[in-house]
């Protein structure tokens, strides 16, 4: 088992069944808070340093959120050009700067392994919230705990289950840290569907089927989408040599009701990390899917923020104190209902 209190967050491989049965207990623990039923000052007068020097809005705006509603108060740096990183300051002495400022940092960085070199200067725990194409534990962590949620809600579990990824799983890092994630359970079938320039690397692969799991390489949706669960991704355009080179992926692979009726099992479950590009060259998830009970998208979303409530708690070790600092919502509010 994980010891969380003070612990960096950078790599789903630091995780075990038990932990994880952990963090969902605590992140279930968290939904009356987030649903606005209650409130905690359990982290009143604590500072998270969130530090994005790569696009986010979700990621980002959640690891804010999630902090709040545990009382504490948030530090933002977006941007490497509005940060001194740009004047050629190294990722060790923003580190011991910023964590003598914060008591958890959490973090996301266009280079991997940036997270964890910036983690050896910082005396607070570190959250990787995305280094460059190689991780994004928590996302995975918050896929995983959705997973289980949508699985057990159609009466199944995640051993067993059949999963498709699809897109550009050569750049994503919510692909490779899920598929790593999911090496923990049992006899799970993985159909990686993308085009063979954007497939999953050969080192996910090898590390799935190590694992004992069956992997299924595919390049096309129709035939392939009879899984529990579909999870759609987006062409990773800021990790290409040229926007061109991206143009030759973007709307391969839409999924849209059509497909989705003709393709899909009946109450086949579709994910999506977030951004979907919805442009009309791209629209990998159309719209038309949005009244489909079975698309999770923005369930996930919102599992985002008790999954990094549950971290914080954890890292900070005031996980089963919180209900200490109860407090009542006294303003209007209509969330309760999740
Ligand atoms: C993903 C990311 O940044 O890796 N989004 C997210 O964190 N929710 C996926 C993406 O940007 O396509």
């Amino acid at each position: 088992m994980l010891k969380f209190q003070g612990a960096n967050i950078l790599s789903v491989n630091q995780f075990d069944r038990e932990s994880i049965e952990y963090l969902f207990n605590i992140a279930s623990k968290m939904e009356p808070y987030a649903h606005r039923q209650k409130r905690t000052r359990v982290l009143d007068g604590a500072i998270l340093g969130n530090l994005f020097f790569e696009p986010s809005t979700r990621t980002r705006v959640s690891f804010g959120t999630a902090f709040n509603l545990l009382g504490g108060h948030v530090r933002e740096t977006v941007g490497i050009s509005n940060s001194a990183l740009a004047k050629g300051e190294s990722l060790y002495d923003t580190a011991r700067v910023l964590s003598s400022y914060s008591d958890v940092i959490a973090m996301r960085h266009p280079e991997a392994g940036s997270v964890a070199e910036f983690a050896e200067g910082s005396r607070v725990p570190v959250i990787n919230g995305g280094d460059g194409a190689n991780e994004h534990p928590t996302q995975a962590l918050l896929d995983l705990f959705t997973i289980s949620k949508e699985q057990s809600a159609h009466g199944k579990s995640i051993d067993g289950m059949h999963i498709a990824m699809v897109g550009d799983l050569k750049y994503g890092r919510t692909v490779h840290s899920l598929s790593k994630l999911l090496r923990l359970y049992k006899d799970i079938k993985f159909t990686f569907i993308s085009p063979n320039a954007l497939a999953m690397p050969d080192s996910v692969i090898s590390a799935v089927e190590d694992a004992g799991h069956k992997v299924e390489i595919k390049d096309q949706l129709e035939g392939n989408l009879d899984a529990d669960i579909v999870y759609q991704t987006r062409v990773q355009e800021e990790r290409f040599e040229s926007e061109e080179e991206a143009n030759k992926y973007r709307g391969r692979f839409r999924l849209n009701q059509a497909i989705y009726t003709q393709h899909c099992k009946s109450n086949t479950v579709i994910m999506h990390p977030l951004p979907r590009d919805s442009r009309s060259a791209a629209n990998e998830l159309d719209n038309d899917m949005n009244q489909n009970p079975n698309l999770a998208i923005f369930r996930q979303a919102d599992n985002g923020v008790l999954m990094r409530m549950a971290l914080f708690a954890c890292t900070l070790g005031v996980e089963n104190v919180v209900e200490q600092y109860d407090d009542k919502v006294v303003w209007f509010s209509n969330k309760s209902q999740g």
